[in-house]
């Protein structure tokens, strides 16, 4: 055999290496009589991934894809055209932007409600053929009673795919097929990856229909999450309960210390109930007094322990302003409606001890003049 060939056809034999934890699959092509059979379908590190998921979600389906917004593409791709979408008012601000277009493109009927009410529940469109909202919302983490929308959603079409975006929450902490949602979406970029240095999406099911709609979705449209990714946040998942518990003491302590600054006027934290929200982690909103709005970037230019961006849910402490960063894409019309103002402030609460992050906040308020406002 010439060189090349060989070299071409070099393979060492794995049968019996046992690794103990599962190598990362890098390859697009797998032999004709794999079950794999090309990554774009499925790769090994992806289906365990999934496994993962379906255990901590108790679900019979879990379909992984690239990001959190090829979860919900994919999602939308369970539309047609005449087809009625609702969706809470609160909601990340690049759905709502992906929903507007994907709506007016494809003559589907966009409705916005505000779940978080009982009004908003009871105006559900008769015709309503998906509902989809967060909860948790994203801003302000407000919660909507995944239940009450169900059975009015159903009441008004059985047929209705109701869809929990369940990402503030997780698993751990809210099960949404349990209170009769239908699928439930997950950014993994966030809390699953928790380390800011990996992307994803997750969908969970009961309904091995919509499964097999959500994978074919996923196949034609190349959405599928790529192998190193699955594989790092598999790892990512190992660390996710513990991290989870500590993000959650961490934020509630910072919770009960801005409650007491004068610099604060509000803080926005989740009703736990214990029914349908058993916990929480780390995602907090406040705003800023009003006579300290002007001091906005000052304040955060201050702090030294919280980075500044989009990134959240991760080891690492970060600050954002939801007005330009989460919500940029929306106009201010939008924004208004939300209630969304300059003044609002995101912190994502990390692992770093908390007496350090309180002591930041502390002399970030001082710079701007918030103890004055206790004299
Ligand atoms: C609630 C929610 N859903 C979905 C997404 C989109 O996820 P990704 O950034 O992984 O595409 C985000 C992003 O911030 C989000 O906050």
């Amino acid at each position: 055999m010439h060189k090349l060939t060989q070299i071409l056809k070099q393979r060492v034999d794995t049968t019996n290496a046992a690794p103990v934890v599962t190598p990362i699959y890098q390859n697009s092509a797998f032999e004709a009589h794999s079950p794999f059979f090309y990554t774009r379908k499925n790769n090994p590190n992806v289906e365990e991934l999934e496994q993962v998921f379906c255990a901590l979600e108790e679900s019979a389906f879990a379909v992984c894809c690239s990001t959190g917004m090829a979860a919900i593409s994919n999602t939308l791709l369970l539309l047609k055209p005449g087809d009625h979408l609702v969706i809470n008012q609160l909601i990340y601000g690049c759905s709502y932007v992906l929903f507007e277009r994907f709506c007016q493109q494809y003559q589907i009927e966009l409705t916005v409600l505000d779940l978080t009410s009982d009004e908003g529940i009871n105006a559900m469109p008769q015709d309503v053929s998906m509902v989809l909202f967060e909860t948790p919302t994203n801003p302000f983490v407000r919660s909507i009673a995944i239940a009450a929308v169900v059975k009015q959603a159903k009441k008004c079409n059985p047929n209705c795919v109701v869809v929990v975006d369940n990402t503030w929450a997780t698993p751990l902490f809210q099960q949404p097929l349990m209170h009769g949602a239908d699928l439930s979406l997950y950014s993994a970029t966030k809390y699953f990856s928790g380390h800011s240095d990996v992307m994803g999406g997750v969908l969970t099911t009961n309904d091995p229909v919509l499964a097999q709609h959500l994978r074919e979705a996923r196949f034609y449209h190349g959405a599928i999450l790529d192998p190193n990714s699955a594989w790092l946040l598999r790892r990512s998942m190992q660390t996710f309960t513990i991290r989870m518990r500590a993000h959650g003491q961490a934020t509630t302590q910072i919770r009960d210390w801005l409650q007491q600054q004068s610099g604060v006027e509000a803080v926005f934290y989740p009703q736990i109930d214990g029914s349908q929200l058993k916990g929480y982690a780390t995602l907090l909103f406040f705003t800023l007094a009003e006579s300290l709005s002007e001091r906005y970037d000052e304040f955060v230019s201050a702090l030294q322990l919280f980075d500044t961006g989009t990134g959240m849910a991760c080891v690492t402490s970060m600050v954002a302003r939801p007005y330009s960063g989460s919500h940029a894409s929306m106009n201010e019309q939008q924004k208004q409606q939300m209630g969304l103002t300059r003044q609002l402030v995101r912190l994502s609460i990390g692992l770093e001890e908390v007496d350090d992050l309180i002591a930041d906040l502390s002399q970030a308020f001082e710079q701007i003049g918030a103890n004055e406002l206790n004299a």
